[in-house]
């Protein structure tokens, strides 16, 4: 068992600099708790560019070199297919770890991991940024709240949407379209994650999944895994919908990456409904709760994407000082959410509902 960091603030290193450390890295700017101390990128005109931007961490080319330094904990944000290796690597060296999602490609590769955390006895936190998403943990008090009566439904939606948001660089593109022809499509997988995590944090495990997975070609031989419909029964009776579509030509607004995003909870005397996660789109109010014939409109929260990146970095850092309450999500959690997805791809292939152990 690790013993709390009280004393000081974490030193956290992170590998992997691309997209994602756009969102990940500001937590650790007066952080009271942890302090971004190291970066790694096998890429040396990425860790050149970070190296400038975060003048005081030292810039290591290889993680070896990294994990021989003082850093307490290491932030894995490397492309998923290395996550179960790089994560492997950091807790052989007894690292705390901080993992993106989705949390790995297979059930075997998460079990690799938990085995490494429990022979180092170190923390590990896998990201899922949208849970601490301020809208979405209000909609989530409002559920427990009783306010909208017993939940009855929760329907999730994904429009992909072609216009509006960063300009990602063909690199970030690249390990995800080689994923998505190795069966791991963008929609289903690499987004379809957060929208699973969110339908467990809200209603716990899966009883049983329908799906049909579509695909909508590019170029030869890719496609977008959309349009695509998962139906599923939570083991406490809750049934959830996932609807994904793709809509190329459309333009929605955001600071972040584009796309119409909506999670609502339907429930025995209204409905509570988050507007957006990734993008701006046309500025609904990003939470709605209706019971009685008024709509509430909540327009005082943190709604942009980055507030559940500075949550959750800053969740797992005050874990780390204190020793109090658990990672979130935990590495069992992550198991889960990933064998509900990998039930979707199984639903699809048979074209049958599968039943969840
Ligand atoms: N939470 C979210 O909303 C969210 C959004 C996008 C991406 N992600 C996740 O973040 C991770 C990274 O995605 P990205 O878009 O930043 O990718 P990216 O391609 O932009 O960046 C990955 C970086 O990792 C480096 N790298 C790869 N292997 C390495 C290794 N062994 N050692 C050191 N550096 C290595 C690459 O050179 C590259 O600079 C993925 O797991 C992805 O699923 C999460």
């Amino acid at each position: 068992m690790w013993s709390p960091i009280s004393s000081r603030k974490v030193r956290v290193g992170a590998v992997g600099l691309g997209q994602i450390f756009e969102l990940t890295s500001p937590a650790y700017r007066n952080d009271p708790d942890a302090e971004l101390v190291a970066l790694c990128d096998l890429d040396p005109d990425r860790l050149a560019l970070r190296a400038t931007q975060w003048p005081n961490a030292a810039a290591f080319a290889d993680l070896e070199a990294l994990l021989a330094s003082d850093v307490d904990m290491v932030e894995v944000l490397v492309p998923s297919p290395a996550h179960a290796a790089v994560a492997c690597q950091v807790l052989a060296a007894g690292k705390h770890l901080a993992l993106q999602k989705p949390v790995a490609h297979t059930l075997e590769e998460v079990d690799r991991i938990i085995a490494a955390r429990d022979a180092a006895g170190v923390a590990v936190r896998v990201m899922e940024d949208q849970i601490f998403f301020p809208p979405l943990v209000a909609l989530r008090d409002v559920v427990r709240s009783g306010e909208i009566g017993d939940p009855v439904g929760l329907h999730l939606k994904m429009v992909a949407t072609g216009l509006g948001g960063w300009d990602v660089n063909y690199g970030s593109w690249e390990w995800l379209l080689k994923q998505a022809q190795d069966g791991r499509g963008i929609l289903v997988f690499d987004d379809g994650w957060h929208k699973f995590a969110i339908a467990h944090w809200l209603f716990g495990p899966v009883r049983r999944v329908m799906a049909w997975i579509g695909n909508t070609e590019l170029a030869p031989g890719f496609g977008m895994d959309a349009p695509t419909t998962v139906m599923w029964d939570h083991v406490g009776g809750v049934r959830g919908v996932l609807d994904i579509s793709f809509a190329p030509q459309t333009y929605v607004r955001s600071d972040y990456y584009s796309g119409d995003e909506r999670v609502e909870v339907t429930g025995t005397l209204g409905f509570a409904r988050v507007n957006r996660i990734s993008a701006r789109g046309i500025d609904q109010p990003a939470l709605e709760v209706y019971r009685d014939g008024e709509l509430r409109s909540v327009h005082t929260l943190a709604d942009g994407l980055d507030a559940g990146f500075l949550a959750a970095s800053r969740a797992f850092a005050q874990h780390l000082r204190s020793g109090e309450g658990e990672p979130s999500l935990s590495l069992e959690q992550a198991r889960e959410v990933l064998a509900f997805q990998l039930s979707v791809y199984d639903s699809s292939a048979r074209d049958a509902p599968v039943f969840l152990a």
